[in-house]
């Protein structure tokens, strides 16, 4: 079942720290080929190390997901190096800890370009392709922020959400055609996720949240991703007792009700 993967040319942003760098080092154990993204150039050299692949085998394509708009060259690029892209992991984002009446409506839009249009643009770019090799698969990593509101995160929310609405579409839009789509949604992943976040400055948060001190690691979330792709599964959550608020949201609104209000923001 391992050679599913093998020689697969696997686009991930985010590679930079946290999952998607985890995810690329896991990736690398099958012999893929892998192309990552993120904003620090310093960073994804490091993770291109840690992959310990051939050279040829990774290449580098920085940005920032706040601008895609040459999602279409850097496909192009894609293909010009390994001539096909079988797996885009939409990965990259950044959280939010402000309150929505206090965050600036331009920090917002930021939000839900950096955590949506983003995925939204690159799997527009990339389906061509695997529309033309009638295979591929896109690989969105959401949240439990996209199941249910939370505190000081309401556009890092909003766009956790968009995201399941896009994403179930376009399933449905293009299974028939060979892509398959796995949505990812883990709970408290122990990255530097809080300490990056954005506060109503627009500066960052700079504070681990004390729940993700002892939270999942990064390398058991992506080992569980790849698990995922191997058996094909359309959704998956990833992490400790949080996940079942998932469960009490859905069976049990009241009793949600009363303990999503006692939770700490951090
Ligand atoms: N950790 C958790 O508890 C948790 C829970 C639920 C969901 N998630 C989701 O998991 C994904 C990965 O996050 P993580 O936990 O691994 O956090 P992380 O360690 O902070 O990594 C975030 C990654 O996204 C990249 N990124 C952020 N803003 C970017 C931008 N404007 N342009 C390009 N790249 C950008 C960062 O790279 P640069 O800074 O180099 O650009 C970094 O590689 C995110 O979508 C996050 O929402 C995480």
């Amino acid at each position: 079942m391992d050679s599913i993967l093998k020689h697969k040319v696997i686009w991930i942003t985010g590679a930079s720290s946290g999952i998607g760098r985890a995810l690329a080092i896991e990736l690398a154990k099958y012999n893929t080929r892998l192309v990552l993204s993120a904003r620090n150039m310093e960073l994804l050299e490091q993770t291109k190390q840690f992959c310990k692949l051939p050279p040829n085998d990774i290449l580098i394509i920085p940005f920032d997901l706040k601008n895609t708009s040459n999602a279409i060259t850097m496909a192009a690029q894609i293909i010009n190096t390994f001539g096909s892209i079988d797996v885009l992991i939409n990965n990259g984002g950044q959280s939010q800890r402000s309150k929505a009446d206090e965050t600036p409506l331009d920090f917002d839009r930021d939000l839900m370009e950096v955590n949506y249009f983003s995925a939204v643009a690159l799997t527009k770019a990339v389906t061509p392709y695997m529309k033309r090799q009638k295979s591929g698969k896109i690989i969105v990593v959401s949240s439990i922020a996209g199941k249910f509101g939370f505190y000081l995160r309401s556009s890092y929310s909003a766009a956790k959400h968009a995201l399941h609405g896009f994403f179930e579409s376009y399933r449905l839009e293009t299974e028939k055609l060979g892509i398959s789509t796995l949505i990812v949604c883990p709970g408290k992943i122990k990255t530097n996720i809080s300490l990056s976040a954005l506060n109503n400055k627009g500066e960052l948060h700079g504070v681990m949240d004390p729940s993700h001190i002892n939270a999942t690691s990064p390398e058991e979330c992506a080992k569980q991703i790849i698990n995922a792709v191997l058996n094909n599964k359309q959704e998956i959550f990833i992490g400790g007792k949080e996940l079942i608020l998932i469960k009490l949201k859905r069976f049990f609104p009241k009793l949600f009700n009363k303990i999503i209000r006692k939770q700490s923001p951090y």
